[in-house]
């Protein structure tokens, strides 16, 4: 498949105003996409949780006009946000020709987050893929006959894509794939896809505690990032880590070895943020208190054997990663031992999500 599927044939409907409304949800990475190539295709494939508490709300009016170019609005939490405006930008026009709409209609994009916008969280992923999601059902307003919901959540992925990688594997749940994987049938470069293999009943409602080390702006932006991995020592090792790792999941998810996720996982949080110390300029994104709860999980886990572990995005933010079976537990713990290192003490409890919701 190509990138030539995604365009449409002309569109049969006319349609003069309206409002569409998605709720996307976050998502976390166990195999990590770090490094890209071409337009917005990852050098690994990776594969994620959906969330189901951390998401965006967006709603996209729109209104027909005669003059040319993108003419369009966001707002956060209702006060205009000019500083997205750049970004949304760049995506209007990444993905206008697979949307030839877009400079058809003024918008006003209005989107809030679940989660405070100062947590370090990152929004681009639920942000992209609920506006991916609004513009399909634009989309689908246009075509006669309409679209199947196949090809809706997969050209939704798609774009969600061009507006930043890991936004792809936000439209559906529970587990996504976003890059070929020989493993993997029906994994793409272009868009994330189900993970196609049995999956324990040790991983249904995992849960994803988030906890909030460090709230400020990220340090390293995703782009900058990601461009660390041209001419980086390792890269080449690393794209191929993150292969086998993946190929490694799949008898883990089958039999429900929670020992073997455990070491898979917090392995490739540690082989990403060792990209970063690697990297020219290099980068330490974790803070003391990242380190101390790493720490403080560990002897947890030795201590009463428990299956907990931890994973971490390009911050020091860290996810506490759980059977639903040990929530009581692991809970107690966090607000006993883990709170005191989080920024005013907070975190966010989460678990496994199933997708996207139309509102
Ligand atoms: C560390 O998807 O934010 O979270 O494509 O440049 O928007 P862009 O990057 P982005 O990168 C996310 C990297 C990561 C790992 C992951 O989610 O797989």
């Amino acid at each position: 498949m190509n990138e030539a599927v995604f365009i449409p044939d002309s569109y049969t409907k006319t349609l003069e105003n309206g409002q569409v409304s998605w709720q996307s949800p976050s998502n976390i990475a166990l195999v990590k996409y770090w490094g890209k190539y071409g337009e917005q295709l990852p050098k690994n494939a990776s594969i994620s949780f959906t969330l189901q508490n951390c998401n965006t709300k967006t709603s996209l009016s729109f209104n027909v006009k005669d003059s040319d170019g993108f003419d369009f609005e966001v707002y956060l939490d209702g006060k205009r946000e000019i500083g997205f405006e750049p970004k949304i930008l760049k995506f209007f026009e990444r993905v206008e020709m697979y949307l030839p709409f877009l400079k058809s209609y003024k918008f006003k994009i209005e989107t809030s987050n679940s989660f405070p916008h100062s947590s370090g969280i990152a929004s681009s992923a639920s942000g992209m893929s609920a506006l991916a999601l609004c513009l399909m059902s634009i989309e689908r307003k246009l075509v006669d006959g309409g679209i199947s919901d196949e090809n809706f959540n997969q050209k939704a992925s798609f774009l969600a894509r061009l507006g930043s990688g890991s936004a792809c594997r936000s439209i559906d749940g529970d587990l996504i794939v976003w890059g070929e994987h020989s493993d993997i049938e029906g994994s793409s470069n272009l868009f994330g896809t189900k993970y196609p293999h049995l999956v324990h009943e040790n991983f249904k409602n995992f849960q994803d505690t988030i906890l909030l080390v460090d709230k400020g702006e990220k340090q390293v932006s995703s782009t900058v990032g990601h461009n660390l991995m041209y001419n980086h020592p390792f890269a080449e090792t690393r794209f191929r880590q993150a292969e086998e790792n993946l190929s490694k999941l799949i008898p883990v998810f089958e039999s429900g070895d929670l020992s073997a996720f455990i070491e898979i996982v917090e392995s490739e949080a540690l082989s990403l943020h060792a990209m970063m110390l690697t990297s020219l300029p290099y980068f330490v994104l974790m803070k003391p208190n990242t380190l101390e709860i790493i720490n403080k999980i560990w002897a947890f886990r030795a201590k009463s054997g428990s299956k907990i572990c931890f994973t971490l995005d390009a911050g020091a933010n860290v996810h506490v990663l759980f059977p639903e079976v040990e929530k009581e537990m692991v809970s107690e713990f966090i607000k006993r031992e883990l709170a005191e290192f989080c920024k005013n003490g907070e975190f966010i409890e989460d678990q496994v999500g199933f997708g996207a919701k139309k509102i």
